[in-house]
């Protein structure tokens, strides 16, 4: 059964989750070779978890294109292991020194600290591994395309760089909104707005469909990263499956902290309006995607 046949975002968000946990599984490495201690590392962190919305992205956005299952869904693994990586090392005491993550002890305090950017490493590693095989895509020209786009987005141009500007904040109280700006779209927005384009790439898509999806998700990942702050306020550990309060005990710069709850609150509504209207030459076809604006912002975790 295909994403397309489903009429609501939560079970289309379910199918998601399930079918690319299954891609994820059968790609992570397994064993009990000696060096075995970080493919567990990897797979404790990289599966059973998460609400899977960058996969979700990818396999939308897919469906768009009618691009074969295989390849939105190792496409979708691949976002996912940047992703889990990305969350190990934010985690790790040098950066938030989180202990707890998606409702279990962080890779690090679950292994060791080693251990836990080892896995990272290799996480990042393999999704562009996941990427560059043949199975993903017959175009040796889309697969580099993939290739070279999720390089950009995770790395100094992207979520990388935009964690460097995260923890320069953490001096930085008195941050301009251009600047937050900055820095969010490029630590959550960057892989994000992968995540959307993907399917458009794997369906050789022309310019103006791919650049409407990358203005869905331009807005959408700043709409995204101002909810993450603001539930860091208002949510609970039950609920996050993370520690909230980290953002304030670190002094850090953020959306919330400049314009306060309530107008942060609006501009991620704004956003997420903004996103869905970028929606409107696809029609019917793109619901999915414009309720996933939705939940964006009335998300509780
Ligand atoms: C958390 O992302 C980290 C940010 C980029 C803000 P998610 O809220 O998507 O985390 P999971 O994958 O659902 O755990
Ligand atoms: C992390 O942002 C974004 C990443 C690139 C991993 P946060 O530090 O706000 O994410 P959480 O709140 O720990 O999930
Ligand atoms: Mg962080
Ligand atoms: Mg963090
Ligand atoms: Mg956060």
């Amino acid at each position: 059964m295909p994403l397309s046949s489903h009429r609501d975002f939560a079970a289309a968000l379910a199918f998601a989750a399930s079918s690319v946990e299954h891609t994820m599984d059968r790609l992570l490495p397994k064993g009990d070779s000696d060096e075995a201690r970080v493919y567990e590392a990897m797979r404790y962190s990289s599966l059973d978890g998460g609400k899977r919305l960058r996969a979700f992205f990818v396999l939308a956005s897919a469906t768009l294109f009618k691009v074969s299952a295989l390849a939105a869904l190792r496409t979708a693994s691949a976002i996912e292991f940047v992703h889990a990586y990305s969350l190990i090392h934010d985690d790790l005491p040098a950066m938030d020194d989180d202990d707890l993550r998606r409702g279990k002890p962080s890779c690090h305090k679950q292994f060791d600290e080693a251990t836990a950017i080892l896995a990272g490493d290799a996480l990042q590693a393999l999704a562009f591994e996941v990427l560059a095989h043949e199975d993903t895509h017959g175009d040796a020209g889309v697969r580099a395309h993939l290739v070279g786009d999720l390089a950009r987005a995770a790395g100094a141009h992207g979520m990388v760089g935009g964690q460097m500007l995260d923890l320069l904040a953490e001096s930085r109280p008195d941050l301009s909104i251009g600047a937050i700006t900055r820095l969010q779209r490029l630590k959550t927005g960057a892989l994000i707005s992968f995540s959307c384009t993907a399917g458009a790439i794997l369906g050789k898509a022309s310019d103006p469909p791919r650049m409407a999806l990358s203005a869905y998700a331009h807005d959408l990942g700043l709409a995204f990263q101002i909810v993450d702050d603001l539930l860091d306020i208002e949510g609970s550990a039950a609920e996050l499956g993370k520690t909230p309060g980290k953002d304030a005990a670190a002094g850090k710069a953020t959306f919330v902290s400049i314009l306060g709850s309530e107008r942060a609150r609006a501009q991620a509504d704004l956003l997420a309006r903004q996103a869905a209207a970028h929606l409107e030459p696809f029609g019917d076809a793109a619901d999915l995607l414009r309720q996933a604006a939705n939940f964006v912002v009335a998300r509780r975790a």
